[in-house]
């Protein structure tokens, strides 16, 4: 599949990666901006609040499947919107899903030594379930679906309650992945 991803860093070159390993043509795409005209799915992987400057600065984004991976940490959603996801929606009036939000990026390179595979919730539109599941399947998790794109302001809520589980879980889990990092 051809794959860009808007935000290089943790999660959109961690998934770049696993996702080049697994057969896929990705095109990274940083603050420079670029044009997603090929593409059959893109990543959105910026910071929670760069969003709608990030998207501005990409081309041929109208009517693409776009996996939204970003979370709030200390921001809102753009004003109108009850989650990042419903922006992006917005911008592409195409397929969109909210996943990858809330499993580390520093365990990417981990994820083949689980004893079982770990889940990677996604919340979205049914359009979307072929290209989000694949991916997710093709990065070494298991997809589980969270109903529809309605319910991204409440995957994108979800974060409080991984830090907290992360700050009770202990040294172990917070060393591996400092909550912050989300
Ligand atoms: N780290 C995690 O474990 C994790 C897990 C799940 C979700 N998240 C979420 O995923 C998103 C990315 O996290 P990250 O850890 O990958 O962050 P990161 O390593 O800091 O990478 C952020 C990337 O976003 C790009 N960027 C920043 N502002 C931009 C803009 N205005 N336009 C275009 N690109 C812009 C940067 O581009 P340049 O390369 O040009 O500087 C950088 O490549 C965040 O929303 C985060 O909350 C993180």
């Amino acid at each position: 599949m051809k794959i860009a991803v808007v935000g290089r860093g943790n999660v959109g070159g961690g998934l770049a990666d696993l996702w080049e390993k697994a057969g896929h043509d990705v095109m990274r795409i940083g603050k420079e901006g670029g044009d997603v005209s090929d593409a059959e799915a893109v990543l959105v992987a910026v910071p929670g609040g760069a969003v709608a400057d990030a998207l501005d600065n990409v081309q041929g984004l109208d009517g693409k499947t776009v996996i939204d991976a970003t979370n709030l940490v200390g921001v809102e959603p753009p004003s109108g919107f009850q989650s990042n996801a419903e922006f992006v929606k917005s911008k592409t009036n195409g397929p969109t899903a909210k996943s990858f939000n809330i499993n580390f990026a520093r365990l990417y390179d981990q994820l083949g030594k689980a004893r079982s595979k770990p889940s990677n919730i996604w919340t979205g539109d049914e359009e979307a379930r072929s290209v989000v599941e694949q991916l997710t399947r093709d990065a070494g998790y298991e997809p589980v679906h969270g109903g529809p794109l309605e319910n991204a302001r409440i995957q994108e809520g979800f974060l409080q309650v991984f830090f907290a589980i992360s700050k009770d879980t202990g040294p172990f889990l917070y060393r591996m992945a400092p909550p912050e990092e989300l």
